[in-house]
């Protein structure tokens, strides 16, 4: 491994869910360690799916996923519970404890980070060490609500509770984040300080960062890279800057889902 080699590589990888559905079809991407990567294509075009190969909440029917050079398409036990820790995962919904405090969420980053009796004192006892404690005080910092540490997740706006949901995927001192739609459920001030959020990661941390999205808008401002998907496939891979109206026409052509897209303008017959 190098420092310019890809972090996560999908190779030709197929999932095919039972009953059918074909969710992804051949897909192979790279994603690069200086990359902020986002990935647009309309509902069920196999964004999440992709995501989810990537940290093996799923496995491919075929192909394969390579993480920092390893094969990991199959990997389980402890392979697998060092790789959740490695690649760490925002979602739209946040996911957070709604019954336990913003600190002990973010504590519950740190639990991937510790093995055997921290561990168990952790997830029994709530008892973590002053370390575990330190790096979930400088998460909250880096997300801007450390003031908001001792008050109840559920007691929290949305906006808050992704940002408490990233710094919970930063104590876990991750090498890579997933972000699957992580500002569909804020409003447009929430959404870009989220979006900040993770640039700001990205660049000081410099942690490569895959998030899928329905809003053209953003994607042009926060990637480094734009990958389309539809009905499966990768169907475009460039800069923001290629992203034309023909190539917004390819990944939402009759199509609903569609948020902020700049306006479409056909082409002269
Ligand atoms: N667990 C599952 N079982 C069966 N089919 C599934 C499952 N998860 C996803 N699919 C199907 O796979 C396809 C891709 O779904 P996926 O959730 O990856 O799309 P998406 O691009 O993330 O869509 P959205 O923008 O709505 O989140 C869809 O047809 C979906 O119905
Ligand atoms: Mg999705």
């Amino acid at each position: 491994m190098t420092p310019h080699d890809p972090i996560l590589c999908a190779r030709n990888i197929g999932m095919i869910f039972p009953g059918g559905t074909i969710a992804l079809d051949g897909v192979s991407v790279d994603v690069g360690p200086r990359e902020f990567l986002v990935i647009l294509g309309s509902s069920g075009a196999g964004k999440s799916t992709l995501l989810r190969m990537f940290n093996r909440l799923g496995t491919p029917t075929s192909g394969s996923i390579i993480f920092r050079g390893r094969d990991i398409t199959h990997a389980g036990g402890g392979t697998l519970r060092d790789l959740r820790r490695q690649v760490g995962m925002v979602f739209q919904q946040f996911n957070l404890v709604g019954r336990l405090s913003v600190l002990e969420n973010v504590l519950c980053g740190r639990l991937r980070n510790c093995t055997g009796l921290a561990r168990w004192a952790g997830s029994h006892a709530r008892w973590f060490s002053a370390a575990d404690r330190e790096a979930a005080m400088a998460a909250l910092t880096q997300v801007g609500v450390a003031h908001l540490a001792g008050r109840r997740a559920d007691a929290l706006s949305g906006g808050q509770q992704q940002r408490v949901a990233i710094a919970r995927t930063l104590a876990q001192a991750p090498s890579v984040v997933l972000a699957d739609e992580p500002i569909a459920s804020l409003d447009p001030k929430s959404a870009e300080t989220v979006m900040d959020i993770l640039r700001d990661i990205h660049i000081e941390k410099g942690l490569p960062v895959v998030a899928n999205l329905h809003q053209v808008d953003v994607a042009l401002r926060y990637a480094t890279r734009i990958v389309g998907m539809r009905a499966g496939k990768i169907v475009f891979s460039a800069a923001p800057a290629e992203l034309d109206a023909s190539a917004i026409h390819l990944l939402y052509q009759g199509r609903r889902h569609v948020e902020s897209a700049p306006e479409v303008v056909e082409p002269a017959a």
